[in-house]
């Protein structure tokens, strides 16, 4: 199927048609404004999981604070955090100062050209060097992720598991087939365009389409078909207790979790998976593991935050700190007012507005 799928497409047609479009049409995003290299990595590590629309205003944000790879190489990881608060898969962010920090102190500060050297970086897996190359080099590299692998399943008609890394390789070699010498940077920042405003996942707008007389699933009737996609199993459910616990001076416990793993050294309210709370003699609820006694009172709230591979099922209870003989080098305790100085996943940022909200902490 795939060998005759690629034969006829006639390929020159194909580039010409995209590229007028794309030349037309193309979205007026801040990181096109040059072909900076740095920008363009952070722009397409920003973008991996999440909306243009959405990263507009972190990219900004980020390359008015760190706007070279020198600044961000120097900063300290706290405040990289801080600037990705909200944006998710915090191990990106991680990843980038560490591979920016190796750019500058091996490479002079210069991002590789060398498609070996830049994949050797932390967090530049085949996708993120194909856009960098690409978009900031010129050169013909494919950058192939879920949307382009949408795309050329359409106009290939190609019906294996895109969820599989065998497809994804049969993608890239087609696309190196496909792409064009001349102008790469554009080619491959117009399929993305096509992905996002007429190749949509569902109700593709193929009327629209600048390549439609190219794409075989469209001959076929079958675009809503494609891609197949095996289903991710689903995810596994964790119940947690999450405690505002304050003590006797008005401040609140809060602790980092640890660096490796989900959400790595941001900050967080402690947070119990529920079978782990106690009841004591008197039916308070309480919890030691901290070496702070805590006498948990009322229910604030509930709160459900889907990873995709777990969900965190969390109810909130204002808490008291009864004795603290914390020695957990990761628990603190903080004012209200300083809470928003400390980089904080989305679910635990929420539930920071039952402090930050509350007109009985002196906002
Ligand atoms: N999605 C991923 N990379 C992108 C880019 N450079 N422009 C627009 N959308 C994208």
């Amino acid at each position: 199927m795939t060998e005759t799928s690629i034969n006829s497409l006639n390929i020159p047609a194909f580039q010409q048609d995209l590229l007028r479009w794309y030349d037309e049409n193309k979205r007026d995003l801040p990181w096109r404004e040059d072909q900076d290299p740095y920008k363009v990595w952070v722009s397409e590590i920003m973008l991996q999981q999440t909306k243009v629309d959405t990263v507009i205003p972190y990219f900004q944000r980020f390359i008015e604070k760190f706007p070279t790879v020198y600044e961000l190489a120097e900063a300290d990881q706290q405040e990289v955090l801080k600037a990705w608060e909200g944006l998710g898969y915090y191990s990106r962010a991680r990843n980038l100062q560490n591979a920016v920090r190796e750019v500058v102190s091996n490479y002079g500060g210069k991002v590789p050209d060398d498609p070996k050297e830049l994949g050797s970086l932390k967090g530049v897996g085949p996708y993120t060097k194909g856009a960098i190359l690409s978009i900031a080099y010129d050169q013909p590299e494919p950058a192939v992720d879920g949307n382009v692998m949408r795309v050329f399943s359409r106009v290939l008609r190609i019906e294996e598991d895109i969820a599989r890394q065998k497809t994804k390789k049969l993608f890239e070699d087609h696309l190196r087939e496909i792409i064009p010498h001349e102008d790469p940077s554009s080619f491959n920042q117009a399929i993305m365009d096509l992905g996002a405003s007429i190749c949509t996942p569902t109700s593709p707008a193929c009327l629209f389409c600048p390549v439609q007389e190219h794409c075989q699933a469209f001959a076929a009737g079958v675009e809503e078909q494609l891609p197949v996609k095996k289903k991710a199993k689903k995810q596994k459910k964790i119940r947690y207790v999450v405690l505002l616990a304050k003590n006797s001076s008005g401040q609140y416990a809060i602790e980092k979790r640890p660096e490796e793993g989900l959400l790595g050294n941001l900050w967080q309210f402690p947070m119990i998976p529920i079978e782990e709370v106690g009841e004591d003699h008197t039916g308070n609820w309480f919890y030691d593991e901290y070496g702070i006694a805590l006498r948990i009172s009322g229910k604030k709230g509930e709160l459900n935050h889907v990873f995709s591979h777990l969900i965190w099922d969390m109810e909130i209870f204002d808490a008291e700190v009864l004795t603290d003989d914390s020695d957990n080098g990761r628990l603190e305790f903080t004012d209200p007012d300083k809470l928003q100085s400390y980089p904080f996943p989305v679910s635990h940022q929420k539930i920071r507005t039952y402090i930050t909200d509350d007109p009985g902490n002196n906002k």
